[in-house]
């Protein structure tokens, strides 16, 4: 009996006989030798069918065979130190299972808009699988982290009422008779959580009705919001900086050969490991853009560009600290010696990527709260049960954001968020 096996655990196989079920993705051939580009989900390699070993049905067989026909292959596993695999499988035979015509993603290149309309189809190729299994780590790396921490995985609802983050980009829904909205962030229900279990993440899908169309902007995303009590912004400073370094490593042991498919430099991301990260206030970073020529003024928020230059002008991921009260959130705890700013901070990745996180230390005091609340005009009604929290045993806690599209994109190097998830939801894309 031929063991069948996995295209990624050819290295076990070496000289023996195997069978795997793979898809066609390219061939080319001679009039004595067929090279077929090989996939099986789990990994890329070379099948090589020499005429004079084989039956003339079989190499005519291998000839014949159009991109993205899936069949069983046979043969025996040698070792291939010319491509990045390392591995091929030198053919004896070949049993077709699903015919394919015509597949519209060919070798040559094509247009990023035909691309994204063929998502379902584009997600075969080899930088899509690339990025989705760095993905992947990183999923697995984030409930390591934080297990290993000792936080427990919360799941925040979707359907709510409230909006953290502004009342501007929200979906809004029609449930039964009253409103609601896709939830912008999890956040408030995290805080929430900490009050009951100390330390929570959550991790899923947020949304924001996102006008804007930048690389950097999906208007489905996932977000990492851990949440701490008694817990203090410097100390949440150290547990994303560890997270951070936490989820480079883990792509850095495990992903050698993805971030080889994507050419992205290992030597560069070992920079992110090393701890701690450098810390600028909000005040420098104006000062360093406007010594730059920057039109920017105390008060303003930071646009792409902006924190492009900030990020670039370091060799690690940057905390910008204490951001002016107008361009954050009304849940944030201002700091303790300055009525202008918040305890905050954003962490921008480098090599141009800008803002990944978002984090602040929360208001503890519910007086000073329900002020803020109604300051920026929001319902107050919705927000009753976020007040509790500091009605019952209020403590200091703190928290923070990741966009985690936002971290794939810069651990794996690419230009733009829509590559970065499955399936990218855009103001313009909502198709496949
Ligand atoms: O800075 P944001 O809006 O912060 C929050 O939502 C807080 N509630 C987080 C917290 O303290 N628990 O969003 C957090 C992160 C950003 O730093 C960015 O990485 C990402 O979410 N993000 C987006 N990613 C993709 N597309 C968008 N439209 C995004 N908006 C924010
Ligand atoms: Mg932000």
């Amino acid at each position: 009996m031929v063991k069948t096996i996995k295209i990624i655990d050819a290295k076990k196989h070496i000289d023996e006989e195997v069978k795997i079920g793979v898809w066609l993705t390219d061939k080319r051939s001679s009039g004595k030798i067929s090279f077929l580009q090989l996939r099986d989900g789990t990994a890329f390699f070379q099948g090589v069918v020499v005429k004079n070993n084989v039956s003339e049905e079989i190499f005519e067989l291998s000839k014949s065979l159009r991109q993205e026909t899936s069949f069983w292959v046979t043969g025996v596993i040698h070792e291939d130190s010319r491509s990045h695999f390392g591995y091929e499988i030198e053919v004896s035979g070949i049993e077709v299972i699903g015919e394919s015509e015509d597949f519209p993603i060919t070798p040559k290149e094509h247009g990023v808009d035909f691309l994204l309309d063929h998502r379902h189809l584009w997600l075969r190729s080899k930088r899509p699988y690339a990025i989705m299994r760095i993905r992947n780590q990183m999923i697995n790396a984030t409930y390591e982290f934080f297990n290993k921490e000792g936080f427990i995985k919360m799941d925040p609802p979707i359907l709510t009422g409230s909006a953290p983050e502004g009342t501007t980009e929200l979906f809004h829904i029609e449930y039964f008779d009253h409103d609601a909205y896709l939830s912008q962030s999890g956040q408030l229900y995290a805080e929430a959580g900490a009050m009951a279990f100390g330390k929570v993440f959550t991790f899923g899908p947020v949304f924001r009705a996102e006008k804007s169309k930048t690389r950097r902007h999906l208007t489905e995303f996932w977000m990492i919001e851990p949440e701490m009590a008694f817990m203090e912004q410097d100390e949440s400073l150290e547990v994303q900086e560890r997270y951070i370094a936490y989820l480079v490593q883990s792509v850095i042991d495990n992903c050698e050969y993805e971030l080889k498919i994507l050419d992205r430099d290992i030597e560069q991301l070992k920079k992110y490991t090393k701890l701690p990260f450098p810390r600028i206030s909000y005040d420098e970073a104006i000062e360093m853009l406007q010594k730059n020529g920057a039109d920017v003024k105390w008060g303003d928020d930071f646009g792409a560009p902006d924190e492009q230059y900030i990020s670039e002008q370091f060799e690690q991921p940057v905390f910008i600290m204490n951001y002016p009260k107008e361009i954050k959130s009304f849940y944030m705890k201002p700091h303790p010696d300055r009525d202008d700013v918040y305890l905050c901070a954003d962490l921008l990745a480098p090599e141009g990527y800008g803002e990944i996180i978002g984090g602040s230390e929360r208001e503890t005091d519910f007086d000073a709260l329900e002020k803020m609340i109604d300051e920026k005009g929001l319902n107050k009604e919705e927000y009753q049960w976020y007040l509790d929290l500091r009605k019952y045993g209020s403590v200091p806690h703190s928290g923070f954001g990741l966009g985690f599209e936002r971290a794939v994109t810069w651990i794996c190097k690419l230009d733009h968020l829509r590559e970065a998830i499955p399936f990218p939801r855009m103001i313009n894309r909502l198709k496949p």
